[in-house]
């Protein structure tokens, strides 16, 4: 009988590297990492992707050298963490951000990439994103190899934000959710996909990161509850790579 590919050990890590560019360059090698694990596994690769300006150096390190050549796209199904509720070509959308800095640059087939409907009605959307993950993962909870995520400074995730009920959400897999603070629709992926998956990578640079990146990592009182903190994947691993200034008070 063919052996069941061994699922590496789960870890928990926190890497600080000296600048923005070390942090890229580490979490493509971690993307690579999973990508080539995924592969030879099983048959192939499922990643999702935040949004926001930090991702946007990770994926242009992916897109050149020596990062181009080493994931196998034609392996690999591209999924997004969350979406704003604005059409795919305006400046806030997370899709166009891919698509600017890694998508069309590798030339990735618009076949293997699942974009969420951030012009339509942000319910429907969620909806019919839910839908897309049920077929991609037979209906079971999806589990992605990877998941890129950043934080903010008030310790949101995702699109999910500090004391709102989609945090609650343990149900469904895609929801939509009103970003008061933004006064901006958003639709994203709940808790229970991003603690499913094998390796969860928080990616945080800059000084405006220093005060929640210690309340999270050092537990200072009141993170439990921040919706990073909440990020525990149950059979996967965490891993935040952080620059210095990120990491000041760690
Ligand atoms: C989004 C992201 C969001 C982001 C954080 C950090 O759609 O905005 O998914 O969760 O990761 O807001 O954003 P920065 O990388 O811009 O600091």
């Amino acid at each position: 009988m063919r052996e069941l590919p061994q699922e590496a050990p789960p870890r928990f890590e926190v890497r600080v590297l000296p600048n923005p560019a070390e942090v890229a360059r580490a979490a493509a090698e971690e993307l690579v990492d999973a990508a080539q694990d995924a592969i030879s596994n099983r048959g192939v690769f499922r990643v999702a992707l935040s949004g926001g300006s930090t991702p946007r150096a990770l994926f242009q390190t992916l897109a050149s050298r020596p990062f181009r050549g080493r994931i196998d796209w034609n392996k690999s199904r591209v999924f997004f963490v969350d979406e704003r509720c604005v059409p795919p070509a305006h400046e806030r959308s997370n899709y166009r951000m891919a698509k600017e800095h890694l998508l069309g640059p590798l030339r990735i087939p618009e076949a293997s990439v699942f974009r969420m409907r951030g012009e339509d009605d942000p319910r429907r959307s969620a909806r019919e994103y839910e839908q897309v993950l049920s077929r991609e993962f037979g209906g079971r909870t999806p589990r992605f190899d990877f998941v890129q995520l950043g934080v903010g400074a008030d310790g949101h995730t995702a699109s999910l934000f500090p004391g709102t009920r989609v945090l609650a959400e343990l149900a469904k897999a895609v929801a939509a959710a009103y970003v008061a603070e933004q006064r901006e629709w958003r639709i994203t992926l709940t808790l229970p996909v991003l603690n499913a998956a094998r390796r969860v990578v928080f990616v945080a640079v800059g000084p405006e990161k220093r005060a929640v990146v210690a309340a999270i990592l050092r537990r200072k009182r009141g993170s439990a509850s921040l919706p990073a903190s909440l990020v525990k994947p149950k059979r996967g691993s965490l891993i935040w790579i952080l620059d210095a200034a990120a990491a000041a008070d760690l």
